[in-house]
């Protein structure tokens, strides 16, 4: 059972004396590591999906309408998502990388930050796609976000230029299955890993919040840093309920010391 439970008050310091040994760490990310660069998080207190119904397959395909309003929103947002900078819960975690700490990172984040804050992009596995590439939803073919977000001027409503199928951002939709390399090398990494840092997930979308599990079971201790209450809670070393920003940049000083002064990221 967890200790570390002190309140509102972030528990760094047993998180610390938690991961000071591991070796083979490996971080579990959701939205709530990104919600400090501005992009709001889906079931926290005026998430996503507390003001709109998520998006499924099926409605997507069927229905032309709601092509046209995704393709709408997405030029009107998609350049707020491509200028978001990482913030300090992201460098703390490439700085825990550079110094050889962290394995690798799972992500449900679809917005590239981590990649952006200098973790090695073969070691991001993104289980939620990501969405800055376009893909076709009947041939798979795939281009930069950039170049369809540079044609939706003249073509409101873009098509595959190969066989004339649906576009979309290549993010993973309620109904659709995870991309395959990620999840095998996530669940790779869970097996091999002897602490697993979940940050900023609310740890409720399958199969994604099985990989936690996965670790623990392979003998792997478990810390949680997010806001609310998560269902594997019971599971955890530790949990801090604090701020991801705060509590990774402390996590990281005080594992790194002076040799990688802060927000060098
Ligand atoms: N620091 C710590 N925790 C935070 C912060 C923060 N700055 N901001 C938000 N949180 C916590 C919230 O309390 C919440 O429990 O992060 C969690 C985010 O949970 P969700 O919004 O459910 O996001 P996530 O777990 O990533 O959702 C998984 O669901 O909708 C799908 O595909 C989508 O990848 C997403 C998946
Ligand atoms: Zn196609």
């Amino acid at each position: 059972m967890a200790d570390g439970l002190e309140g509102q008050g972030p528990a760094v310091a047993t998180l610390v004396t938690l991961v000071r040994p591991a070796r083979r760490i490996v971080a579990f990310t959701g939205a709530g590591i990104s919600t400090e660069s501005g992009i709001p998080d889906y079931r926290g207190p005026g998430g996503v999906w507390e003001r709109n119904a998520p998006p499924t397959l099926s409605d997507f395909r069927d229905n032309p309408e709601t092509r046209r309003q995704y393709w709408r929103d997405r030029r009107r947002n998609y350049p707020t998502l491509r200028d978001t900078q990482p913030n300090a819960g992201h460098v703390a975690l490439a700085r825990l990388q550079r110094a050889g700490l962290l394995r690798s990172v799972i992500t449900q984040n679809i917005d590239g930050l981590h990649q952006k804050s200098g973790i090695a992009g073969d070691t991001t596995f993104e289980l939620h796609g990501t969405a800055h590439v376009v893909r076709c939803l009947d041939c798979r073919a795939t281009w930069p976000a950039e170049q369809i977000q540079a044609k939706l001027e003249t073509e409101p409503l873009p098509i595959c230029e190969v066989c004339g199928g649906p576009l979309r951002a290549a993010t993973v939709l309620f109904g659709e299955s995870m991309p395959e390399t990620p999840l095998r090398r996530a669940i790779a990494a869970a097996n091999a890993c002897d602490l697993m840092l979940v940050v900023g997930s609310s740890l409720v979308v399958q199969p994604a919040a099985r990989i936690p599990e996965i670790a623990v079971a392979s003998g792997a201790r478990l810390a949680i840093v997010n806001h609310d209450p998560t269902p594997l809670d019971d599971l955890a070393d530790v949990i801090v309920r604090g701020s991801a920003g705060q509590v990774l940049t402390e996590l990281a000083d005080a594992l790194l010391g002076d040799d990688q002064a802060a927000g060098s990221g």
